[in-house]
């Protein structure tokens, strides 16, 4: 651990001194947006992104892994083959993704001056199975499974890469690898309550009702190999999830009705539940980082929905027109920007989608991407906010 934060420290020095060496025009906008093919072999997609929220070129590296599906009884859930939110994610100047179909997890640097141009740190085992989400904090890194050996683990990283993750906190999912969508799914990891509890959603099925796992930190940030099970009352398919800034709300979707918001100190009640007028598979959840706005897009239907997490209103329902069928993985940016991955029934290939959240929400662009196609998931966008 000690190792791990003085070299954490030495890179900090070290970015600080190049930025002094070349000084780039400063801005705080967008500069790239990053997603996995999910194939085999499995590549980052790195797009560029113009001044304004404009979509640019895109570049693919080789995470090393193998990417994976899972499976529903006519064959790969597709698009959302890992079911997941997370499973690409960005932290500092670093990328981290899992490889669902070799049980392993990547790690890139991300160079400041040439966002796209990702340098590859290496690819790590982890110890259960279909990894398909990531959470980061400080120099931890915890991933969850969904396969048969489902549950969540640990590791230290730094700059050199990652260390051997910690023994595995199993749930009883009785899954099989790939996993079998008709059974319970493990769907989100991110950390919340200020960073202070490491949290993993897991949605339901037809014997085993949605829970949502906690795991505390101590004081030196080790996560907890307990952890408490929080059945919400009346929920059944809790999937992705976000955390409220600054509180112990989160934000979970729900593509039954919605979403609703758990305080994670009173875990056995939704704080709130929230019926999304029109909704069809709302997979997804973010808030804005700087205002705490609740941001819900629907796999089915391209509507962005606005939520208040305090009160749990709908405060806004915009409907995009740039032809998607609906938007699965996204990012928000510090500049009010959402970047999204979605489908159009134009073409196979994923596209990205930006839209402004300034004032009322607007198009600003939405690109196909060749090669990446319905098996593509994932979302993160440098700098993330
Ligand atoms: C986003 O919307 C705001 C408010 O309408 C506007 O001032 C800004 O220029 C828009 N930005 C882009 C990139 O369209
Ligand atoms: C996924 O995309 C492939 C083309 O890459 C297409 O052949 C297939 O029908 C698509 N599957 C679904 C379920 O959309
Ligand atoms: C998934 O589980 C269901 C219910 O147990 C079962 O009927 C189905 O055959 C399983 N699917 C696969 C692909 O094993
Ligand atoms: C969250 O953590 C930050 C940094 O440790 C601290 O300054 C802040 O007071 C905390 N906020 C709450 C609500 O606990």
């Amino acid at each position: 651990m000690v190792q791990v934060s003085s070299l954490l420290a030495v890179t900090v020095a070290l970015s600080a001194s190049v930025v002094y060496a070349f000084p780039f025009p400063s801005s705080t906008g967008t500069k790239a947006v990053y997603f996995q093919t999910n194939k085999s072999p499995n590549s980052i997609v790195a797009v560029n992104i113009e001044s304004g929220g404009k979509i640019g070129r895109a570049t693919f590296h080789a995470t090393g892994g193998v990417g994976n599906a899972e499976l529903t009884l006519t064959g790969p859930h597709l698009p959302d083959s890992l079911g997941s939110q997370n499973s690409v994610v960005v932290y500092d100047d670093y990328l981290f993704n899992v490889d669902a179909g070799s049980d392993q997890i990547s790690l890139f640097f991300i160079p400041p001056q040439d966002p796209t141009g990702l340098i590859r740190v290496g690819t790590y085992n982890v110890n259960g199975d279909f990894p398909n989400t990531v959470a980061v904090r400080d120099d931890v890194v915890c991933v969850a499974y969904a396969g048969t050996r489902s549950g969540v683990s640990c590791a230290s990283w730094g700059p050199r890469g990652i260390g051997k993750f910690d023994s595995l906190r199993g749930f009883e999912l009785h899954q099989q690898s790939p996993p079998n969508t008709t059974l319970s799914l493990v769907s989100d990891a991110f950390f919340a309550d200020n960073d202070s509890l490491l949290v993993v959603t897991v949605r339901g099925s037809s014997s085993l009702p949605a829970f949502v796992a906690t795991y505390p930190l101590d004081r030196n940030g080790q996560v907890s190999t307990k952890g408490n099970l929080g059945v919400p009352e009346g929920i059944t398919n809790s999937f992705g999830a976000a955390a409220v800034p600054e509180s112990s709300l989160i934000l979970v979707s729900d593509p039954t009705f919605g979403a609703y918001t758990l305080d994670l100190n009173h875990p056995q009640a939704p704080a709130s539940t929230i019926n999304v007028p029109g909704q069809k598979a709302i997979c997804w959840a973010g808030v804005t980082p700087k205002s705490a706005v609740g941001i819900l897009p629907d796999a089915g239907t391209n509507i962005i929905t606005q939520v208040n997490v305090h009160s749990g209103q709908v405060t806004q329902q915009w409907r995009s027109t740039n032809g998607n069928s609906g938007n699965f993985d996204f990012a928000l940016s510090a500049d009010n920007k959402l970047f999204a991955l979605s489908f159009n029934p134009s073409d196979t290939d994923v596209h990205i989608a930006s839209i402004n959240l300034s004032g009322k929400f607007a198009d600003i662009d939405n690109v196909a991407i060749p090669g990446a196609d319905n098996h593509s998931q994932g979302l993160a966008i440098y700098p993330s906010a």
